[in-house]
């Protein structure tokens, strides 16, 4: 009775419902962008803060890698601190550096800035949103930026190594550190509703740089944030991926906050994982991105072994441990996304324990 149902719902979603699915479902983060020559092509010089007042532009480098890769998912071309440049805070993206707030955001005044935010100024996104899922063959999934990392750019002004500003910060005035990092989860919230009411169908949580702090931070500083961002997302009606870097020390904690799945870098064991927590969360990852640099039989080793590693979970979306590398060579993810799609279910289903 079940089955039609399980076969023709995208395999993303299925995954992340944690039904059975027609494929293992793929994507890579930051499959769009500066890795393919079609955008190097279309973009030219413009930043990407420009190319976003454009939706159909935007909306055409969003289904770029959908177009090339056959992957499962669309997700959005646009960054995490665009909605707080779409509402002019002085955010810049600086090419090769990141992005950068001159003057930073360390006072209780400067926590004003953050009151500039105002929805209406999301039309662009939301009008690319409604033009990709217009066209889109998979569903696009929408994101915004963890709080505290999109705080740590706007305390540090810049990308950092050590977070000294916004560990200082947190500890030294620990209500304008709540106080920002609320209003940070507010504009997330709103950024999320405004991409999943223009048709996007699951939502990710970029949370890149949170693994700087220690579990005592996190649950103390972040973990509040974060479960009313993700019981907002259920509110929504859609499912959620909860992604982080370097944060095998907090995952017990990140596996109880709410969200539907759980996004992994390449330093987690995939299958401990799984079978800690796949029955009530799906999972996402975890190939090592400079694999894709790798030759193609060491390569496909490692797929083999990450997609096996899942098993235990019954939902699972292949993907990288963070973002696709610039110099990747866009033949291979073809390459991998085949080879998940063909070979996935099989690998997933192996009996024994060898992993
Ligand atoms: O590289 C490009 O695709 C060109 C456009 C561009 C993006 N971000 C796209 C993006 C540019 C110039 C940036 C600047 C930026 N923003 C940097 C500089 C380094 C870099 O990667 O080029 C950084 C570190 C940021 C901050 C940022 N943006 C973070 C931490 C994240 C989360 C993912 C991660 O890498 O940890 C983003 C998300 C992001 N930036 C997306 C895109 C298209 C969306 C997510 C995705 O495609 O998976």
């Amino acid at each position: 009775m079940l089955q039609p149902v399980a076969n023709t719902e995208p395999p993303l979603l299925a995954a992340l419902a944690r039904r059975p699915v027609s494929r293992v479902p793929v994507w890579f983060m930051r499959q769009a962008g500066r890795s393919l020559p079609e955008y190097r092509t279309l973009k030219g010089v413009d930043s990407i803060l420009t190319v976003l007042q454009d939706p159909s532009l935007a909306a055409e480098i969003t289904l770029q890698p959908v177009t090339r890769y056959g992957v499962d998912a669309a997700i959005l071309y646009s960054d995490i601190v665009a909605p707080l440049a779409y509402a002019g805070l002085e955010i810049d993206i600086v090419a090769g550096v990141g992005p950068t707030l001159e003057p930073p955001l360390r006072s209780r005044r400067d926590l004003g800035r953050l009151a500039r935010f105002h929805v209406e100024a999301l039309g662009p996104m939301a009008e690319t949103v409604r033009l990709v899922t217009q066209s889109s063959p998979v569903p696009l999934i929408g994101f915004a930026g963890g709080p505290f990392t999109v705080a740590s750019y706007l305390i540090e002004g810049r990308p950092s190594r050590d977070y000294v500003h916004t560990k200082r910060l947190m500890l030294s005035d620990p209500e304008l550190f709540r106080d920002i990092l609320a209003r940070l989860t507010d504009i997330a919230i709103a950024t999320i509703t405004t991409q999943v009411r223009s048709g996007a169908r699951a939502v990710q949580i970029f949370d890149s740089w949170v693994g700087a702090l220690g579990t005592r931070a996190f649950v103390t500083h972040i973990t509040p944030h974060l479960r009313r961002l993700a019981a907002a997302i259920d509110a929504l009606g859609v499912p959620s991926i909860y992604f982080s870097v370097g944060t095998a020390h907090l995952l017990e904690q990140a596996t109880s906050l709410g969200f539907s799945a759980l996004g992994v870098d390449w330093r987690v064991d995939l299958s401990s994982l799984a079978r800690r927590h796949g029955h009530h969360l799906a999972i996402q990852g975890n190939l090592d991105p400079a694999t894709v640099l790798a030759p193609p039989d060491a390569l496909i080793d490692e797929v083999r072994h990450v997609v096996a590693s899942s098993r235990r979970a019954p939902g699972y979306i292949f993907n990288l441990g963070h973002g696709v590398l610039p110099e990747s060579d866009p033949d291979v993810l073809s390459r991998i996304v085949e080879y998940v799609h063909e070979e996935g279910t099989a690998l997933r289903s192996l009996c024994g324990d060898e992993q």
